[in-house]
């Protein structure tokens, strides 16, 4: 009979009940359950009706109540609640007025009402509801009552009263809910609220170090400088030895790092480190393209460094590279303090200080002028008025040495350049606040979606 993959379509139970026959009750089907159970034939009895999806005639419905007519309960057409459908015949037959029939008789009432009140769902189910029950002539209660009350015992009137008033307090309660609210809570657990505030995707945001370093590399782009990368595992001849960092040169030691192990084997040059700079990437580079070179290289580094709040062994930097005829140290100058304008605002002013690099000479260290004090002295700058940011210098003529075997332009009386290297953390904890470079490292969603 009916499909197996019938599912249950809400009848207005409301409806039916009105006209008196039956009680049709929305139900989940279980598989191998009976497609039909009729219950109790009292007033309570409920009809578990599977009907087939989609079905806007229900033709399944009609099959369902065909079987209960041939049971010989009778099927009227289906009807919106009206007042005017209840008819002295549909006034439920008082047993007696002895306190228990009363209660039986009441209880059925209650259990009308209550399942009426759960099929409200718009205001006008809620009218419909109110002159159902409430109408001044037709209204049931009104019905029920002068029925019930004609031929009551005085010795009863008391009780009937008392049972109608707490009927019409019932009736008067589901009256005052908000039809949106009673769907809302009258709908099976599986449905979905559509009202309720979606689950918003978490949406991925640049992290502070990469949005800065994003930043860095915008402002030379601007400048007409192209972007280049490396590898972070590096021979240590690019991290060191083309860089003009000799075989146990004392400069290496501020640069210690972790090797990889049993490379003994191997010469020197070719063994392989976690790279503590940007630079070697110059190298690399310089050996695949004759000059002009304008470059800024990005990248992670790695260097034994002991994690305090501004120390940490794994940290960033942005390297550049400028070289062509007749660069020099004022065209680097010029370079850095428009790029430090660009980043920490117009009045910033940059001064250079004498300072070694094995690979530029001569080498200098860039102080910016402080950012928070504007220069006037404080904390952050410990009252000096300047903070150091970043290393610089001429390119060593040794490099080019080291890069000529493989690009004869690298001709240092020919051609001239400079590099400089800053700390991206550093500029990312100064430009946000950031006290520990360890939150940057942290992955502490609290931290991260102040950024978001
Ligand atoms: N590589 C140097 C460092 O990590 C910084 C630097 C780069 C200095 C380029 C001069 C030129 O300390």
């Amino acid at each position: 009979m009916v499909d197996d993959s019938a599912i249950p379509v809400r009848v207005n139970v409301a409806r039916l009940q009105l006209i008196g026959v039956m009680h049709l009750q929305r139900q989940r089907r279980n598989h191998g359950s009976q497609n039909c159970q009729q219950h109790n034939q009292d007033s309570q009895s409920f009809l578990h009706v599977p009907i087939e999806p989609h079905s806007q005639t229900f033709p399944n419905r009609a099959l369902a109540l065909s079987q209960l007519s041939s049971r010989g309960l009778g099927i009227p057409a289906l009807s919106h609640l009206s007042s005017n459908a209840m008819s002295s015949s549909q006034i439920p037959v008082l047993e007696s007025y002895g306190p228990e029939h009363l209660e039986t008789a009441f209880h059925a009432l209650q259990a009308d009402v209550a399942r009426q009140a759960a099929e409200l769902r718009t205001s006008e189910d809620r009218e419909q509801f109110r002159l159902y029950w409430l109408g001044r002539k037709q209204g049931r209660l009104k019905l029920i009552s002068d029925a019930w009350l004609k031929n009551a015992p005085a010795e009863a009137r008391r009780s009937l009263g008392q049972h109608f008033n707490q009927l019409k307090q019932q009736i008067e309660q589901a009256l005052e809910v908000d039809p949106a609210n009673l769907a809302a809570s009258s709908a099976p657990a599986d449905a979905i609220d559509i009202t309720l505030p979606g689950i918003r995707p978490t949406l991925g945001a640049e992290h502070p170090l990469i949005r800065t370093m994003h930043e860095i590399v915008r402002v030379f782009e601007h400048m007409g400088y192209s972007v280049g990368v490396g590898p972070e595992v590096e021979t240590d001849y690019y991290n060191f030895e083309a860089l003009n960092f000799p075989p146990n040169h004392p400069a290496r030691d501020t640069q210690d790092t972790l090797v990889v192990a049993n490379q003994q084997q191997k010469p020197l040059r070719d063994r392989l480190l976690l790279r503590t700079h940007t630079s070697p990437v110059q190298i690399r580079t310089m050996e695949r393209k004759p000059p002009p070179i304008r470059i800024v290289i990005p990248g992670k580094v790695h260097r034994n460094d002991a994690a305090d709040a501004t120390h940490s062994p794994i940290f960033h930097q942005v390297e550049g590279l400028c070289v062509d005829e007749n660069i020099t140290f004022s065209d680097l100058k010029g370079t850095l303090d428009h790029a430090m304008k660009e980043l920490f605002g117009s009045n910033v002013r940059t001064r250079f200080f004498p300072s070694f690099f094995p690979f530029t000479e001569p080498s200098a260290d860039v102080q910016i002028s402080c950012i928070f004090c504007g220069g006037k002295g404080c904390r952050k700058c410990k009252h000096s008025g300047w903070i150091e940011l970043l290393g610089c210098g001429m390119v060593n003529p040794a490099v080019f040495e080291f890069v000529r075997g493989r690009q004869p332009a690298y001709d240092p009386k020919k051609i001239s350049g400079f590099a400089f290297g800053m700390g991206v953390d550093r500029i990312a904890m100064m430009k946000y606040g950031i006290s520990d470079i360890g939150l940057l490292y942290s992955g502490d969603m609290r931290f991260l979606e102040q950024f978001a």
